[in-house]
Order: structure tokens, then C-alpha cells, then sequence
């Protein structure tokens, strides 16, 4: 099988929800990164998430829906997740909340547990996959399990195309780092940095945010060696070493820049497609300057920390 590539026009979305319709994947554009999506109530469909990514099926899925309405039918919102909600949708924010007990989703979505994970994208491709769909929709980012999240379909093709049924092409996403996940389970806990930066949440909630470290609650995805490129990494480098490719940051001479001008929005965006981009150069020693820890450099560090860390 050889995914089919989709354009964003009608014919396309309406083709892409026939396929989730009958059980197939389908991956679409977020404004944050591609995810591979499946109807979230078919518990054969979600399982060819799984198969096609080779994820670990204790790792659940975050369901994309396309309004506050569809996600209160699948869960318990607190006043806390309504503010983050009415705040930040449709954007790049995930809450964890009390699933509800008719919500119709597959177990293997939850991996179990309790609690959902549910998003409002905001993409218009990614609407429309929605909408021509009209239903919930699982989709983790689409990669294999472990390796660099895709921000555009010629990645999706490159790492799943013979997996899946098709990709929905929507360009590039501009975000470029996966959601930010906030448990509102009980207190508004962190549970992964990502396009929302957590000042801006703590803004929105007149209190800071629990870490995760303080609670039971957990992303059970978070493992330690994620977005590897084939290459060995070596974070905070102000000098290159000779059998090194530097990944810069600001005003530094590198093969790829993240932003030249230090603008953290920008290294956002760039940062998985020259992730992507130093696996095709062949790299095998990637070097990486320091990036700030504030704003979306929170995300952008803890994705390089993953891509850093020992692998499997
Ligand atoms: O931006 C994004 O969030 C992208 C796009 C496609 O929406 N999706 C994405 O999915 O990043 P994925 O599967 O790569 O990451 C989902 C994360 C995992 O770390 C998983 O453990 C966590 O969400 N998660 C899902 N359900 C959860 C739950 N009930 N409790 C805690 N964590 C959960
Ligand atoms: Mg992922």
C-alpha cells in the first residue's frame, strides 16, 4: 500500500472522510505537527494507529474534535479547563480531563485509563478533516514511535507512507512543536511544554501550573529517547567539533540555523524539518546551540532533550 496524497480542496476532504469512515488512517495537518488520524470510537482503526507507528499501545492517544461542544460530550470539564478552553481553542493546547462514562471511545484510545485527552485544532485543512469526518478523532503525531515529528506530508510519506491510507496535504504547520498537554483533573498540572507557553497559561489561570513531578498523573508518552534523528546530539554547544554539524541558534555560522535572529516563534517551526533535514545531510554528530528556556525554547529544550537522550 502506498498512502494516497490528498489536496486540501473538497474532493479531498471528502475522500478523507470516507476513509476514516470506513477505518482507515488518514493523516492531516495541525497548525502544531501532521497527526495520524482514525475514527476514535472503531477499536480496529485505532489499533492500525498503533500498528502503522509501532507506538507501545500502553502510550494514549489525544482525540481531536472540532469545537468545545464535541469535547464536553466526551468529557468532565472543571472551571479551570473551560477557561483554558474558551482561552486557547481552537489552538494548541490539549486537556486531560475525567472522560465521560457514555463517551463511545475505544479503550486502546485511553490505554486504560480514565481520563481522555482531547484537542481543537486550529487548521483549516485540519477543520476540515474534522468536519467531513463528523466525529471524534484519534491521531498522535504522525511518525514512526520514536523518531522526529513530521510538520509536513512529504515527511508523513517518508516515515508512514507504506503504512497508511492516505496523507492530507495543508503545507507546512507553522507551530511546529506538538500541543501543550495540561491535566485538569483535579489542580491544573503541566504535562508536556509545547505551542501554548506556560507563562501564557498561567496568564489565563491567575495561578502557575502544578508540574507534573508533584502529581500521580503522567503522560505516559513522555519517554525519554523521543524525535531521535539518526545522528548522536550534543545540546548547548558553543564550539563544533570537526566530525560535527551545527544546529544554530542566533547570530552563529551553522549549516542550519533554527533563527538566526534568536526569534523562538521561528525555531519552532524550523525545528523538526531540520531535524528531518540533518538525517537526509547524512549527519552523524549533530551539535546544538544553547536556546533560551523561556516562551516556546521551554518546548523546543525538552524536544531536544528527548533527541538527545540514550536510545533504546
Ligand atoms: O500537537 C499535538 O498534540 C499532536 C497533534 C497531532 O495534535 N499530537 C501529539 O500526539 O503530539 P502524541 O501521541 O505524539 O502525543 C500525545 C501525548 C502522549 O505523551 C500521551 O502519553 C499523552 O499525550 N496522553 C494522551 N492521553 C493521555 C491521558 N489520558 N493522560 C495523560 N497523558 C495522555
Ligand atoms: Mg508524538
Amino acid at each position: 500500500m502506498t498512502a494516497l496524497h490528498l489536496k486540501p480542496d473538497h474532493d479531498g476532504l471528502m475522500q478523507a472522510g470516507d476513509l476514516l469512515r470506513a477505518g482507515k488512517c488518514v493523516a492531516f495537518p495541525t497548525e502544531t505537527v501532521y497527526g495520524l488520524g482514525a475514527d476514535a470510537r472503531n477499536d480496529t482503526a485505532v489499533a492500525q494507529i498503533y500498528a502503522a507507528k509501532g507506538r507501545p499501545s500502553f502510550n494514549p492517544l489525544i482525540v481531536h474534535v472540532s469545537d468545545l461542544a464535541a469535547a464536553e460530550m466526551l468529557c468532565v470539564f472543571n472551571d479551570a479547563a473551560r477557561r483554558l478552553a474558551a482561552t486557547f481553542w481552537p489552538g494548541a493546547l490539549t486537556l486531560v480531563l475525567p472522560m465521560r462514562a457514555d463517551a463511545g471511545i475505544s479503550k486502546l484510545v485511553s490505554a486504560g485509563l480514565q481520563t481522555l485527552a482531547v484537542r481543537v485544532p486550529d487548521h483549516p485543512v485540519g477543520q476540515g478533516v474534522l468536519q467531513a469526518f463528523g466525529g471524534p478523532v484519534a491521531a498522535p503525531s504522525a511518525n514512526p514511535s520514536g523518531k522526529i515529528s513530521p510538520t509536513t506530508a512529504a515527511h508523513v510519506h517518508a516515515g508512514l507512507g507504506h503504512k497508511i491510507a492516505a496523507v492530507v496535504d495543508g503545507g507546512a504547520c507553522n507551530v511546529g512543536v506538538e500541543s501543550t498537554i495540561v491535566g485538569c483533573v483535579d489542580r491544573p498540572t503541566l504535562l508536556r511544554a509545547g505551542g501554548i507557553p506556560t507563562e501564557a497559561i498561567n496568564a489565563c489561570l491567575g495561578t502557575s501550573l502544578q508540574s507534573h513531578d508533584d502529581t500521580t498523573i503522567n503522560a505516559p508518552g513522555q519517554l525519554r529517547s523521543h524525535y531521535a534523528p539518526s545522528g548522536h546530539v550534543r545540546l548547548n554547544a558553543t564550539t563544533v567539533q570537526n566530525n560535527e554539524i551545527l544546529l544554530g541558534f542566533g547570530p552563529v555560522d551553522a549549516t542550519l540555523n533554527l533563527s538566526p535572529d534568536g526569534n523562538l516563534l521561528e525555531a519552532a517551526a524550523n525545528l523538526f524539518a531540520y531535524l528531518h533535514q540533518l538525517d537526509v545531510l547524512g549527519a552523524t554528530h549533530i551539535a546544538v546551540s544553547p536556546i533560551p528556556n523561556h516562551g516556546l525554547g521551554a518546548a523546543i529544550n525538552d524536544r531536544l532533550n528527548r533527541a538527545a537522550a540514550p536510545r533504546h
